[in-house]
């Protein structure tokens, strides 16, 4: 997909809980968006996690997989939920499938402290301070992908076992993504791991120095996950890109979203593979709120500006989304979990709003 493709044909997955309210959130600010550009927009939605599970016995069905791979960009809103938690194959089992079809091995997750945005976290405002850092999240190895796994032997001495694997060619591919963004931000890389104790962790602190060496205009640091966690929260301004694996990358970036004060507003996006990217909110189903009409768009919404950014190389309709969303966060409304009475929709129609006087095209 160029600037040149006349029509997006996006595949949506919005899948359980709170999945659907945000993905119809971030549609309609996708539509409100190309409605101002020469793209057009084609939607087709396929079902994922629990409800496919529950209508097609998969929580990743063929058609929908099919439709994904073949799409210009992917847009998933959450899997899973307490119905399906004792179920034998889980709703998630569907999602890390995508990914891995996909190949997208690199999960880029923003992390950035709107101005006015500070109040919303209980960190204190002059420690936050536009804050604003890159995880790169190794997605589709270590723990999640390794074998062997799985339960083994009778009650009471049955043993659970996971393995993590990496390949050097797997730590490199996204350590050069790493890298690579570092050089177009402010030429700082971060790389956390726990080498001190995790075989895995020294290959990839040895890899990521190998690597390294080829972005001489890049500073490497290397930190360990446990003393990362901490400093993540008393110097997060520190940061600028975060590359890590996957178990950490998913641990950290939730930890992240106390910088901003709900998991509700943070984007993230897939690449890396030869297909499209796959586009997600960092939250998950959100059982607790699913329902209400009270699910925070916001996240939702910002992967609609990584989509334009990175699927349809419109940097500038990304920076008016991305515009129109800081601006929510500093005037309002806002949903329950930043404090206010708002309701998704209402959210949504603000972003909307705020867009039609930033975006000129
Ligand atoms: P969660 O991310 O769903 O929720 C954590 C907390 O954040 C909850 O208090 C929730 O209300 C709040 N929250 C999340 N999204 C929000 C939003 N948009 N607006 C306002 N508040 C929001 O994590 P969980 O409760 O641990 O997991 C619930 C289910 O979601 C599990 O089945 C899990 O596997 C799944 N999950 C899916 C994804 C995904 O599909 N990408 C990601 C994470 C978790
Ligand atoms: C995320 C989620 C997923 C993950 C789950 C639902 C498989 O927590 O996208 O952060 O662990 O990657
Ligand atoms: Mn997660």
């Amino acid at each position: 997909m160029t600037t040149t493709t006349e029509t997006l044909r996006l595949v949506t997955l919005p899948g359980d809980g709170v999945g659907p309210e945000v993905t119809s959130a971030a549609l309609l600010v996708l539509t409100a968006v190309l409605r101002q550009s020469p793209v057009g927009l084609e939607v087709a939605e396929h079902p994922i996690g629990g409800l496919a599970l529950d209508i097609e016995g998969d929580p990743l069905p063929r058609s929908s997989l099919d439709a994904a791979m073949t799409a210009d960009a992917v847009l998933l809103g959450a899997v899973g939920g307490p119905r399906w938690d004792l179920s034998e194959v889980r709703p998630e089992a569907g999602l890390l499938r995508l990914r891995s079809a996909l190949g997208v091995f690199a999960n880029l997750r923003p992390v950035k402290v709107w101005r006015g945005g500070e109040r919303h976290s209980p960190l204190r405002d002059e420690r936050l301070r536009d804050t604003d850092i890159l995880f790169v999240r190794e997605l589709t190895g270590g723990a999640y992908f390794g074998r062997p796994r799985g339960v083994g032997g009778m009650a009471p001495n049955r043993r659970g076992v996971d393995t993590i694997e990496y390949g050097e060619a797997e730590i490199q591919r996204v350590a050069h993504v790493a890298f690579r963004l570092a050089r177009q931000r402010g030429h700082h890389l971060s790389s956390v791991d726990k080498a001190n104790v995790l075989a895995t962790s020294g290959l990839w602190r040895e890899v990521l120095t190998e690597v390294g060496r080829e972005y001489t205009d890049v500073k490497l640091d290397h930190c360990l996950v446990d003393s990362f966690a901490l400093r993540l929260l008393l110097e997060p301004r520190q940061f600028d890109v975060v590359v890590t694996e996957n178990l950490m990358g998913d641990i950290l970036t939730d930890e992240a979203a106390a910088l901003v004060g709900t998991l509700g507003v943070l984007p993230s996006a897939s690449g890396g593979g030869a297909g499209p990217w796959l586009y997600e909110p960092v939250h998950g189903s959100a059982p607790d709120i699913a329902g209400q009409g009270i699910a925070n768009p916001l996240g939702a919404i910002s992967t609609i500006a990584m989509l334009l950014r990175l699927t349809l190389l419109r940097e500038d309709l990304a920076a008016a989304v991305e515009g129109a969303v800081g601006a929510v966060i500093a005037d309002g409304p806002l949903t329950p979990d930043m404090g206010g009475s708002a309701g998704t929709g209402e959210v949504t129609s603000a972003v909307i709003e705020k867009l039609s006087t930033l975006v000129t095209a």
